[in-house]
């Protein structure tokens, strides 16, 4: 098929994500190998947001194409999910050992937003309260349930949704400040976050959801002492804590879950993505051992026809095998260091550069439109120069994702320091565009 006729019939034939049929320019892959996509032509595009942050260890890594394979020649594909396989016996074990704490049993799904509908319903379940908190600034998935836990604008054209959904500040919102060092952000955080539940009734709030690290709402490790302030405060009312790692787990963030950088334990984490590396659709819901043991004697009221598909765990024990086994993730944090340097070497050269974060290679750059630092682009919008920008690195075949006005630093995490450093070395060179557009 040539490429136009293909992009022809997927625009006509198909719907997208988030868009306007008549607006999507889609990109034409042929394939992907490690951290690099290739067009049809042959054309070859650094892929530096792993897809959707979730590619974790590169495209097409030979050892897990291979154990995929072989689970197909096993003639073990699908069976329905009261079924014990030894591949579900195996990645279950797998995942007690390396999930930390008291983490040790699984339920299985296809995505990120099905690993956190059923977390809602574990928590209902296990704590007897139909509250439940999430905050502002996050993304958990775009069933009807995930969307009322969602933040971000993309829950207003979803709502009303079903009630009991509770949104409150993070320690960084866009504007709003609780404060200037971490010390001051954590703990009138924490303050306004404990007034909340006192007005809501902690009688009534199950469990609060964060994304551990904040992911596509701007790429925001959690300031000093937060995570672990929260992790006391909902202790204190028998609210349980539920980390939504679909997309900084998976050793995103330098360590493999990004929990681990706090010393906390949640009650309930979701995983998706980085599971499989996305080769084939899977997720989890991982829950503590006393929520696990609630489930010995009463109904966990959830199922999939999907739950515990051999191929998916087959491929996860072999994406695990390699991230693991091949230290991407002490990669991810060494490159981490590499990225800080060249984030920080940016923002030196660039006045139009607000802000790098990251945090192992979850990275994010925020364009300003002044030396005051107001965002060129503002909350839910766009700037032409942003729109030159997305331009420029699909010219130069970067693949990244363009957010109002910041955009994405997420490689594999197999990347070497020459393919990071090739990468900003593009970036530098798009960063003059929106220089044009500082006003100084
Ligand atoms: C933090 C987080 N949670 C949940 C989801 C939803 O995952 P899925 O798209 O696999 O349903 C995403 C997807 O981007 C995510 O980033």
């Amino acid at each position: 098929m040539q490429t136009q006729e293909m992009i022809d019939l997927c625009l006509k034939h198909t719907m997208w994500s988030w868009s306007a049929r008549g607006k999507v320019n889609p990109l034409p892959i042929a394939r992907a190998e490690g951290i690099y996509l290739y067009t049809p032509e042959g054309e070859r595009i650094i892929d530096f947001n792993s897809q959707l942050m979730s590619v974790n260890i590169g495209h097409s890594h030979p050892k897990v194409l291979e154990a995929m394979k072989k689970q197909l020649d096993s003639q073990l594909l699908y069976t329905f999910p009261a079924s014990a396989t030894e591949v579900r016996a195996r990645v279950g074990q797998k995942l007690a050992e390396l999930v930390p704490g008291d983490i040790n049993t699984f339920f299985f799904t296809l995505g990120g937003a099905e690993a956190n509908e059923n977390a809602i319903k574990a928590a209902r379940l296990y704590t007897g309260r139909h509250k439940i908190l999430s905050r502002y600034r996050s993304y958990h998935g775009a069933t009807n349930a995930c969307m009322q836990l969602t933040g971000d604008p993309r829950r207003w054209a979803n709502e009303p949704g079903t009630p009991g959904f509770v949104k409150v500040m993070d320690p960084r919102p866009y504007d709003y400040s609780f404060g200037e060092s971490d010390e001051e952000k954590t703990a009138n955080n924490l303050r306004y976050l404990e007034e909340v539940i006192t007005y809501e009734g902690p009688h009534t709030i199950a469990a609060m959801f964060i994304e551990t690290v904040t992911g596509t709402n701007g790429i925001m490790p959690p300031p000093a002492g937060y995570i672990q302030g929260l992790r006391k405060l909902l202790d204190k009312y028998g609210i349980l804590l539920v980390c939504d790692e679909v997309m900084c787990g998976w050793g995103r963030t330098g360590k493999l879950f990004a929990f681990e950088h706090y010393d906390v334990v949640p009650d309930i984490v979701c995983m998706a993505k980085g599971l499989t590396s996305s080769y084939i659709p899977l997720g989890a819901m991982g829950v503590s051992d006393k929520i696990a043991a609630h489930f010995d004697d009463n109904v966990f009221w959830g199922g999939l026809t999907y739950n515990a598909h051999a191929l998916s765990l087959a491929t996860a024990e072999a994406v695990i095998d390699v991230l693991i086994g091949e230290g991407m993730v002490e990669n991810a944090a060494k490159m981490g260091a590499v990225m800080r340097s060249e984030m920080d070497r940016l923002q030196a050269k660039h006045p139009s550069m607000r802000e790098g974060r990251q945090i192992g290679l979850f990275g994010m750059i925020d364009v300003q439109k002044n030396s005051k630092g107001e965002p060129i682009a503002p909350y839910n919008g766009t700037h032409p120069a942003m729109g030159k920008l997305a331009a420029f690195f699909r010219e130069e075949k970067l693949f990244t994702f363009i957010r109002w006005g910041s955009f994405m630093c997420n490689p594999p995490l197999c990347i070497t320091e020459e393919q990071l450093l090739e990468a900003f070395e593009i970036v530098d060179r798009g960063l003059d565009i929106t220089d044009e557009a500082f006003e100084g």
